[in-house]
């Protein structure tokens, strides 16, 4: 009934995930990176319901997706993959850190995992840019990107470097001879337009610098093609609000498995 899945599935399990999805996003451009996409804790399982009913993606500790087919609902599809999730080491939902979808699940998806075990233990959001322009003021220096992943690991951690590892263009400013400060964009849900991670090394916060970088990324953004821009999974809205006009699109609900 459930099983694995291989890469050279990956069309029908993008048309079950079109079949399937309910979050605010494009699943079915994201699929490949989202399936089969290495995470920070290694390679993810694909697991599968019955002919292409329902999947569900893990990694690690990390739920990554769950979806069953709307109209295959309610028939027990999500609870097995679920419990079938848990037999691989499954205790988060969602928000897994270097390659996630969304950063938690809505709070009516939350009843059905509280339903199952699991309790909330943090909420966050996703932000949304939709007012890009197409200066970003003088051009940033580029420091060589070998070097700007050391910076990343250092100041920020080995996630951050991983999932920054992933982007195309990593933008930086240097301050006195150093690096100060970087950010990224099409790092995670590639093809969605979306800006980060991003970082101040903390002597050089409080000048600016970050803002620089943000408006660096959305510009390059734009000249993408994107017309909106999601920041995701951040508490800081009042900075982006200030720095790039960007509001809260939509909340996420993180949970844990009880006893886990
Ligand atoms: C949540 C979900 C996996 C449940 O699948 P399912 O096969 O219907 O689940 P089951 O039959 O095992 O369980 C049914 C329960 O889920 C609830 N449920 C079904 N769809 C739901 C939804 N969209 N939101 C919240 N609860 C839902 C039902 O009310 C029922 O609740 P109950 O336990 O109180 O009776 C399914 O609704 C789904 O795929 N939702 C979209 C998930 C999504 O967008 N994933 C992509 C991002 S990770």
């Amino acid at each position: 009934m459930i099983r694995d899945v291989s890469a050279s599935e990956l069309s029908n399990v993008r048309e079950l995930l079109g079949r399937a999805n309910d979050a605010p996003y494009d699943l079915e451009k994201v699929a490949e990176e989202k399936c089969f996409g290495a995470g920070f804790e290694g390679q993810p399982r694909i697991r599968v319901f019955g002919n292409f009913e329902g999947i569900a993606v893990t990694c690690g500790e990390y739920l990554r997706i769950l979806a069953v087919d709307r109209t295959h609902r309610r028939r027990g599809i999500g609870t097995a993959l679920l419990r079938d999730a848990e037999s691989l080491g499954t205790t988060i939902i969602a928000a897994e850190p270097g390659n996630y979808f969304t950063p938690g699940v809505s709070e009516n998806l939350a009843r059905f995992f509280e339903k199952r075990g699991y309790a909330e233990t943090a909420r966050t959001n996703n932000l949304l840019v939709d007012n890009l322009v197409d200066d970003s003021g003088p051009p940033l220096s580029g420091q060589p990107r070998a070097a700007v992943l050391h910076f990343i690991e250092k100041n920020f951690g080995a996630i951050w470097r991983f999932e920054a590892e992933r982007a195309a263009t990593i933008f930086s400013i240097e301050e006195a001879g150093e690096i100060a400060a970087f950010s990224t964009h099409e790092a995670n849900n590639r093809g969605l337009g979306s800006f980060g991670p991003t970082g101040v090394a903390i002597p050089y916060r409080g000048r600016g610098i970050g803002g620089r970088l943000v408006r660096a990324s959305l510009a390059d953004l734009r000249r993408l093609g994107y017309h909106r821009v999601v920041i995701p999974w951040t508490y800081a809205t009042e900075y982006y609000r200030r720095t790039c006009g960007a509001r809260i699109d939509h909340r996420f609900v993180i949970l844990r498995r009880k006893n886990a």
